[in-house]
Order: structure tokens, then sequence, then C-alpha cells
């Protein structure tokens, strides 16, 4: 399978993880005196042999009759994966806290709806201290509609009134879901530096042997996670959460998983359970990434999507398309950016162009007027 512990390569420089994007290839002689480089401009020629590279990898579509295997047994295919690799593939996601600090928010400063950026609501500190108050955010079912003209913060105000009902970690105040949890590369490093005492951690995916795996963890602690088999593609299985109860929603590296026709609706599907101030953070392979360039003939599914030869499949994207998806979903952009960086393998003497795309998008405080 293609490599996706990005990241690991962001050097601790004097003990403090950077963030991505400040180290910066200035002098090419110095290209083999550090693992990675960021920002890395790519020329209009090297931009123009990834395109061509992609149109001959793409010229070839794999069956429908396979395309419909890889696509109704996609679960098969990741669990065989876990199978194969148990825990051993991918690596802890210690960059994530650097990237995306709202995954163990300083305790001192506040949850993301207090923010600056979101201080010109009034509604958010009320309904936060109403939801850390209570510890829930009431009964919100499925596929619960917004009665017109009633924002969503005054919504989730009266909801609180009907009462809680039981779900896994409803007491907690600060609630994160990793969906695609594979078998918790990013779950133990959040519960590991995440030490407020209202913290529960989510986490979902759809390969039973990653989700057994993250439950024999020693350090899986069922009073601060709860690890479950869920399909985000299936609209017919619900998240064990009320709609509205979220602050942070985790992808990294599963949306590229999952067929495009179903990325919107899956994510619409989590949107939902954002409360509002809530943030979804996403990680995943950007276009030209390459992971797309090595792609052979006959392995392409449809555009920009390509399947690896043990069975799971795999999407490149464009930051629009990522806009798209999110903006569409009713959330709004906090951050959008493309990580073009160059990993050097020393000992090889091989450089390797690798783009990423990362993205923080909101649920608004304050439903849009229609
Ligand atoms: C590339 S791995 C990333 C794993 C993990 N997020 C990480 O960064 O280490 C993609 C994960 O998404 C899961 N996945 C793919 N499609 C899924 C779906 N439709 N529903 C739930 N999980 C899915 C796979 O089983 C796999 O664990």
């Amino acid at each position: 399978m293609a490599d996706c512990s990005c990241g690991e390569a962001a050097a601790a420089e004097g003990g403090k993880r950077q963030q991505f994007g400040s180290r910066f290839l200035k002098d090419p002689a110095r290209v083999f005196h550090h693992n990675a480089w960021d920002n890395v401009e790519w020329s209009e020629e090297q931009a123009a042999a990834a395109e061509r590279k992609v149109q001959e990898n793409s010229a070839q579509r794999v069956c429908q009759e396979k395309q419909e295997d890889y696509e109704l047994n996609a679960h098969k295919y990741w669990n065989d994966f876990y199978k194969i690799h148990e825990n051993g593939f991918f690596k802890d996601r210690h960059w994530l806290f650097t990237e995306f600090p709202e995954l163990a928010p300083d305790q001192n400063t506040c949850h993301p709806s207090e923010a600056p950026e979101c201080a010109d609501s009034e509604a958010a500190p009320a309904l936060t201290a109403a939801v850390q108050h209570t510890g829930s955010v009431g009964s919100f079912g499925p596929g619960t509609e917004l009665p017109p003209g009633v924002d969503e913060a005054a919504q989730q105000l009266s909801l609180l009134h009907i009462g809680a009902h039981e779900f896994p970690g409803c007491s907690a105040t600060y609630r994160i879901l990793e969906v695609g949890c594979g078998v918790g590369n990013t779950v133990f490093p959040i519960l590991q530096t995440n030490n407020d005492p209202g913290l529960f951690v989510y986490c979902c995916d759809f390969a039973s042997r990653a989700v057994e795996l993250v439950q024999t963890h020693p350090e899986y602690d069922p009073s601060r996670c709860f690890a479950f088999v869920h399909d985000l593609c299936d609209e017919g299985q619900h998240y064990p959460v009320p709609e509205a109860s979220l602050d942070v929603i985790v992808l990294i590296f599963v949306l590229s998983a999952i067929v495009p026709d179903k990325m919107q609706q899956a994510v619409g599907r989590l949107a939902r359970l954002l409360r509002p101030g809530g943030m979804m953070l996403l990680r995943d392979y950007g276009r030209y990434d390459m992971a797309q360039l090595r792609f052979k003939k006959g392995q392409c599914l449809s555009g920009n999507f390509y399947v690896r030869g043990d069975g799971t499949r795999v999407y490149f994207f464009t930051q629009d398309e990522l806009d798209a998806l999110f903006t569409a979903a009713g959330l709004e952009k906090v951050q959008n950016l493309v990580d073009r960086r160059l990993q050097v393998n020393r000992g090889k003497q091989l450089m390797m162009y690798r783009v990423w795309i990362q993205c923080k998008y909101r649920k608004p405080l304050l439903s849009q007027p229609s």
C-alpha cells in the first residue's frame, strides 16, 4: 500500500515540533542535508510531467465488474490489510497537535466556539456553557430538521430542555470523533496529549480488525474512549452520538479511501454531528502526489481514483474539490492549504515529491439566511 505516514519527517527542532511549511530549500546543493523540505515550488516542467504521467496511468480503466467488487468488498480489503500489517504500518501522528491544536486545546484557553475568531457571536459562550453544564446536547435524532427561522444555536439551547439521553461519553464536555481511525495512530496520541478530564474520544473504522486492535490496545480506556465499527458511506448506520454533539471531527487519509460519488453524502452526515462552532479537520492526499504518479496503467478506477495491489483505493484531491465538499455540507473555511513537501531518502539519495492537503472547516454558529 502507498505510504501515508506523512509528516513524520516534520522535524522536531530544539525539542519542539515545527509546523509544516517552515523549512525551505534555498540552496539545492543542500537537498540531502535534511529529511524533508517544505513548500517546495514545482517548476512548470515538473507540473507538466506530472500531468502527463497521470494521463498515461489513467488511460486504461479497471473493468466494471472489478470496480463493483472493490466497492462492495471495500471493508474486506481493508480488513485483510490490517490482518497482514496488524498495527505495524502507520506511525503515530504526533504532528497533529502542531497542525491541529483543536485536538488538545490548552486547558487555560477557550474551546473553539469561544475563540477570538468566533467572538462576534453572542450565542457561543451561552451555548457552550449550557452544554458543559448539562454534559449533553439533548436528543438530536438523525435527520432532525431546523424549523424555518430558528438558528441552530437557539434550537440546541431549546433542545437541551428536552432532556439528556444516554450515549457513550454523554457526560463529556469536549468530544472528538475520528473517522477511519485504523489502529489508533491518531486516537492514542490524542488520549495521551489531551488531559482535559471532560474529553471523550470516539473512533470508528469499517475494518473490524482495526477496531479490535484499538479496543485491545493497552491504553484503550472505555471511560475516555469508544471505538466502534462503522462505514461512513452507509446511510443506514447511525453514529452513536446525537446530532450537534461533537466539538471536533478528524479525517486523516480516510476521505480519499472512499468512492468519489459517496463523499458528499458522507461529509454531510458528519457535518450534522458537529455542534455550532465545531470543527472538521482533514489531512489527505493532494493531486499529483508521488503516490499518484507511481500508479501503473490498469489501476485507475475513475479520474484521480486508483486501486492499489491489495484492493484498497485512493483518491487525490485538489483544494477546490475539498472546499466544495465542505461548503456544500454547510461548513465554512478556516484553513485549506496545500503542503508540497520534498522528502529525501539520504541513504538512497532519493527525492520524493509529496502533495498533501490540510483543511479546517467550521460549522457556523448561526444558521445562514437562505
Ligand atoms: C489510509 S488509512 C488511514 C488510517 C488512519 N486514519 C491513520 O491516519 O493512520 C484509511 C482508513 O480508512 C478506513 N476506511 C476506508 N473507507 C472507510 C469507510 N467507508 N468507513 C469507515 N472507514 C473507512 C480504512 O479501513 C483505513 O483504516
